[in-house]
């Protein structure tokens, strides 16, 4: 994983919001997030983040067939992050490209990656969730802009011969007719950029706040309890859930709706803020570093975000 130095407190908003430490840590959970400074965007920390997962897995960048990055905060509208990802790996030749899915992003790419795996089309894939959401957020919108941090996780799959291990299930929806829950309005077909766009800060996220709660509630519920059964596992057989870092009360009613130990539910919000699709990848970079995924352990993760679209994964380390 890779995340910006520059720590942005909750205090930090007090000078220029009408906020406070004590609701916004009440209300989500979180109490900082980190900031992209200069010379810092999506691609830099998406590369930091994949240099980081192949030294993990011991390869080189020659040894990746595929790249995949899930963005919404992507370096441009195109090309796509995935491929200034590859130039900055020096690699050549191998299919790059994004998948916008939000804060499900992580999770629509590991679907794809690990099905190019199944075909036998490709033997290794990177991975990337990599947001700078802080570009795209509302400093005006204390409703909104408190909630979002920027950072980037990555991971590679790569087949392998033991049945037991590896992705064992994926679930991936999108409710279109929601796209207004969560949405940037400007800068593309519909609004090109303007002087008016800009004025009317369209270039920024716009989020309906307690709609999205009620149905990011209902989904991590819905997505808990899909990939259990589906899996035939009950919660003592799963060692640990890695949500979305969306929101504590979210993750905490849902769990508790589907009778889940939190205890076994892994949480870092309170440091890194909503990073969309980069949250997976990060929490799963501090579960492993924490000791509480090793190998054997029986993971499930679950998020859902702007689409609307929603996913989940289950797989043994
Ligand atoms: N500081 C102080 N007061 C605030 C703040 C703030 N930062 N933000 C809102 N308030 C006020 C509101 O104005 C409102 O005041 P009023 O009662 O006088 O009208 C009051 O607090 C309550 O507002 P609610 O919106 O009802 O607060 P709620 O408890 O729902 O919390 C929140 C708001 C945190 C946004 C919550 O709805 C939430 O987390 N929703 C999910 C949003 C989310 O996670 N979006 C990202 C999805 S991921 C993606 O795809 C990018």
């Amino acid at each position: 994983m890779s995340v910006p130095d520059h720590v942005m407190s909750n205090r930090d908003f007090e000078k220029f919001l009408d906020t406070s430490d004590e609701w916004i840590t009440q209300r989500t959970g979180i109490r900082q997030r980190r900031i992209a400074g200069a010379g810092e965007s999506t691609a830099t920390l998406a590369a930091q983040a994949a240099r980081a997962a192949l030294q993990d897995a011991g390869l080189t960048p020659d040894q990746v067939d595929m790249i995949i990055c899930a963005t919404i905060s992507p370096e441009m509208i195109f090309p796509a992050v995935a491929c200034f990802v590859q130039a900055q790996l020096g690699v050549d030749n191998i299919p790059a490209f994004d998948i916008s899915a939000a804060c499900s992003g992580f999770l629509y790419g590991l679907a794809a990656g690990s099905k190019f795996i199944e075909t036998g089309m490709y033997r290794r894939v990177l991975v990337i969730g990599a947001e700078t959401l802080s570009r795209f957020s509302d400093y005006t919108d204390r409703s909104s802009c408190i909630l979002f941090g920027d950072g980037a996780g990555a991971a590679v799959l790569e087949a392998c011969q033991d049945r037991q291990r590896g992705i064992r299930y994926s679930v991936m929806c999108a409710s279109g007719s929601g796209w207004d829950y969560i949405h940037v309005p400007g800068g593309g077909s519909r609004n090109p950029a303007t002087h008016e766009t800009v004025d009317q800060r369209l270039h920024y996220i716009k989020m309906r706040g307690r709609d999205v709660y009620k149905f990011a509630v209902e989904k991590m519920q819905w997505l808990l309890a899909d990939c259990m059964d589906k899996c035939g596992l009950k919660p003592a057989d799963v060692d640990l859930v890695v949500p979305h870092q969306v929101n504590i009360r979210i993750i905490e009613s849902a769990a508790k709706r589907v009778n889940f130990p939190l205890e076994k539910v892994f949480i870092n919000i309170d440091r890194y803020g909503n990073t969309s699709a980069a949250s997976i990848p990060m929490a799963l970079v501090e579960a492993r570093r924490e000791g509480r995924i090793k190998e054997g352990s029986m993971v499930v993760l679950v998020a859902f975000g702007a689409g609307l679209t929603w996913a989940g994964t289950v797989v043994r380390f």
